[in-house]
């Protein structure tokens, strides 16, 4: 039976050089540039042939430890629920006490008389957040980084129920919406901007966004220059650096004026 097939010229040379490609090509892919690569991860012909074939590396049992980020990043997820935990003998007054170590600096009430932020009347999960960055050094500060260090997580929170619980004191200049500049009421959004007012307004609250009036000027700029730069980068996905990378030094001074009150 086989007999006349074989005698078949076109039979024999087609298969048989299909074949012979069949072969060349294994040769060429597993064997040939496989051991063409003289990459330190293609150790020995055999890890290579494997590598091309597509076998994962842990069957060879040199699964390497996954990559690690060079920079820390914000750990705290914010949810509705995070500070709704009972305190257990916690809450506004023991914060009142452990707030006595940051008076100096954030005033006597919470209200910055320098240019260190205001925390009288911020939200309690903002406050909580920033906390946590600086303990995890997710937001960097050679200032705040020693001072939360050795506190424990009721601390921050008995601190941040105590600071939102203080009378925030608003800006006469940010009541008038109609003043603001067109950064703040609208954005760029041919630039990917959204208007500021959209997170930091006073109409919508959103978990985890501070309010930005009344800040120091300085305070406000060079957190906006800090988030452009990337030197700060605890925002979660990375919301203000999006939005500060593509403001123009006009807009930042427009907006920071704008949220300072000083204009
Ligand atoms: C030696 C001065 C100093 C002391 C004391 C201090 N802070 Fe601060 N704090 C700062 C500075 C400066 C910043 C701004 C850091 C930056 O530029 O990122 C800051 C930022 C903050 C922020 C972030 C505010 C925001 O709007 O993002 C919070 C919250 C805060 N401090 C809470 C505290 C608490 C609570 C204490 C007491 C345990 C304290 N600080 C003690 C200087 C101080
Ligand atoms: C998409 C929502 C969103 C918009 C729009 C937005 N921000 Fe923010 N902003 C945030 C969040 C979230 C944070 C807090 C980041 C963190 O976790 O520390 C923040 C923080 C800031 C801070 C730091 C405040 C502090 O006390 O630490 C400044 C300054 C700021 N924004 C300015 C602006 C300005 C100016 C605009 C308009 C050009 C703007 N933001 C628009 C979400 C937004």
């Amino acid at each position: 039976m086989s007999g006349p097939l074989l005698r078949n010229r076109w039979f024999v040379g087609s298969v048989g050089g299909t074949f012979l490609l069949l072969v060349f090509s294994v040769f060429v892919g597993f064997v040939w540039l496989p051991s063409a690569q003289d990459d330190s991860l293609f150790k020995g012909l055999l890890n290579s042939i494997c590598s091309a074939a597509g076998v994962p590396r842990s069957w060879l049992g040199e699964a390497s430890a996954p990559v690690t980020s060079p920079v820390k990043v914000s750990e705290v997820v914010m949810t509705p629920t995070t500070l709704d935990e009972p305190s257990s003998g916690g809450g506004v007054g023991r914060g009142a006490t452990l707030a006595l170590r940051c008076t100096m600096c954030h005033g006597l009430r919470g209200v910055s008389t320098s240019q260190t932020p205001t925390l009288a009347g911020q939200y309690a999960s903002s406050l909580y957040k920033e906390l946590r960055d600086f303990q995890s050094g997710a937001r960097a500060s050679a200032v705040m980084a020693p001072l939360v260090a050795e506190l424990h997580d009721q601390d921050l929170r008995d601190l941040s129920a105590y600071y939102a619980s203080l009378p925030r004191q608003q800006s006469p200049a940010t009541q008038d919406l109609q003043s603001a500049p067109d950064i703040v009421a609208t954005g760029a959004p041919m630039r990917n901007i959204p208007p500021c007012g959209s997170c930091h307004g006073r109409l919508t609250a959103k978990l985890g966004v501070p309010w930005l009036d009344p800040q120091p000027r300085d305070y406000l700029k060079t957190q906006l220059e800090a988030f452009a730069h990337g030197t700060r980068r605890n925002d979660t996905s990375a919301q203000m650096r999006n939005i500060a990378r593509n403001m123009t030094t006009e807009e930042i001074d427009a907006s920071v004026d704008y949220y300072s009150g000083t204009r």
